[in-house]
């Protein structure tokens, strides 16, 4: 026999039982994304990696590490172009809004997206090479309203999906006006404590010394004396970042600050803000996180546009609302389409279509086993109702079986959604 064939590392099926937890969470995202007034966009899966490299950095864990490459098979040049799987969707969302022209439509557009994102990443419990994100952006808003807005859209996600306890942590990490001055001094910070610095974090004090601060490895007492990119501000972002403050307050948003939340691409300036359940801090426990990029645009050769977002991880979402014992609503009830007579094929699925139809969950057997054993697997399928069909019944009606109560009637087809009720 053939040896099975299992999924890739880092991957994980959706199987069955798992479905309605999942469909809850994506369908709270769908209804937040109605609500706020945002528009659906999709962009491909793959990329060219420049993309990526320009827009989340070189030196970001998820170009430098992380990138699933992909190439075309053969011959062309664009086929020999470098691609690679989306590492997430904010750099290919503002590539979409620059290579359509979208800024010449009235802004701020307000765009989300639900999918499958790749980082070729060493798998560990809530960290996959394949996640799903459900990700908002809104491009041409300088704000600080939208940033306010969008820490308390994230919040409402995880509450309207019944978890408790998620904060929002949030910081500015300043511009490109004041950001040089606050690096210079977090390097000269550092530098002077190198021996006490991971080999990582020596490697980043060169390239990007903001993200020592968020190496796990950091000696809490050496984080604690670094200088706080809060400190630092330039007067306009000292200003924005005072105002989302004050609009959060004025919101009753639960917020905290965090002075070592400087995320993990480079495309972010001011505000930057990550959610986790309360006292679950560390990299694989970020339930979402996101701030603004006013410079990505531009980036990526569009003119100077603001942006803000955030995405929030599906599979962690789903991992905690477990954990929480979140239980996803019911399922309408399931009716099962059944027979004593083999022949009735029929009859049973234009049964079943009627029924659909009008609106009802059904399950039609085409078995010709027993009626008594058809009745038995549509209870263990988690059936509440029975039709039989093809009995001796009146034309035009049918055996409704309450399958809890064990009792049955005839009635007309037509009458049977109202029963059910
Ligand atoms: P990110 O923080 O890299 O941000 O990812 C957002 C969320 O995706 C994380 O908080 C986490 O819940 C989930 N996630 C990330 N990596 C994995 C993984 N390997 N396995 C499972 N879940 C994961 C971004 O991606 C930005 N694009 C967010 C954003 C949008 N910023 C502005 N706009």
């Amino acid at each position: 026999m053939p040896r099975p064939i299992s999924a890739p590392r880092g991957t994980r099926d959706l199987l069955p039982d798992e479905g309605p937890a999942w469909s809850r969470v994506e369908a709270v995202a769908r209804d937040l994304s109605s609500r706020y007034a945002f528009d659906r966009v999709e962009t491909p899966l793959f990329e060219r990696t420049e993309l990526f490299a320009r827009g989340l950095g070189e030196s970001s864990d998820a170009v430098e590490k992380e990138m699933f490459r992909v190439s075309g098979a053969t011959g062309s040049e664009e086929e020999r172009a470098e691609w690679a799987l989306r590492p997430e969707p904010t750099a290919g969302i503002v590539r979409a809004y620059v290579e359509h022209g979208l800024h010449v439509r009235p802004g701020p557009l307000r765009l989300w997206m639900l999918g499958p994102m790749f980082r070729y990443d060493r798998p560990q419990a809530g960290r996959y090479r394949q996640f799903s994100q459900w990700d908002v952006e809104v491009i041409g808003d300088p704000g600080p309203m939208v940033d306010a807005e969008l820490i308390e859209l994230g919040l409402r996600f995880y509450a309207e999906v019944g978890l408790t306890d998620v904060v929002a942590f949030i910081n500015s990490i300043g511009d490109a006006e004041c950001r040089p001055a606050y690096r210079q001094k977090l390097v000269s910070y550092f530098e002077g404590h190198e021996s006490r610095l991971s080999h990582d974090s020596r490697r980043r004090l060169r390239v990007n010394p903001l993200r020592v601060l968020d190496d796990k490895e950091l000696d809490p007492e050496l984080a604690a004396g670094a200088p706080r990119s809060v400190d630092h501000l330039c007067d306009p972002c000292r200003a924005h970042f005072d105002a989302v403050r004050a609009l959060l307050d004025a919101l009753g948003v639960r917020y905290e600050l965090d002075h070592r939340l400087v995320r993990g691409l480079d495309y972010y300036s001011r505000t930057t803000f990550e959610f986790f359940v309360a006292g679950r801090r560390g990299q694989q426990q970020a339930l979402g996180g996101g701030g603004r990029y006013d410079g990505l645009a531009e980036l990526l050769g569009g003119p100077p546009t603001p942006g803000i977002g955030f995405g929030i991880g599906i599979d962690r979402t789903v991992l905690v609302a477990e954990e929480q014992g979140v239980t996803p609503p019911a399922p309408a009830p399931l009716v099962a389409i059944v027979s004593a007579d083999p022949e009735a094929l029929e009859e049973r699925l234009a049964v079943a279509t009627t029924l659909r139809a009008a609106g009802l969950r059904v399950r039609v057997d085409g078995s010709s086993r027993k009626l008594g054993r058809q009745l038995e697997s549509a209870a263990k399928f988690g059936a509440r109702w029975a039709v039989i069909v093809g009995q001796r019944t009146g034309a035009g009606s049918v055996i409704l079986r309450d399958l809890a109560a064990h009792e049955q009637r005839e009635l007309p087809l037509g009458d049977v959604v109202a029963a059910i009720g």
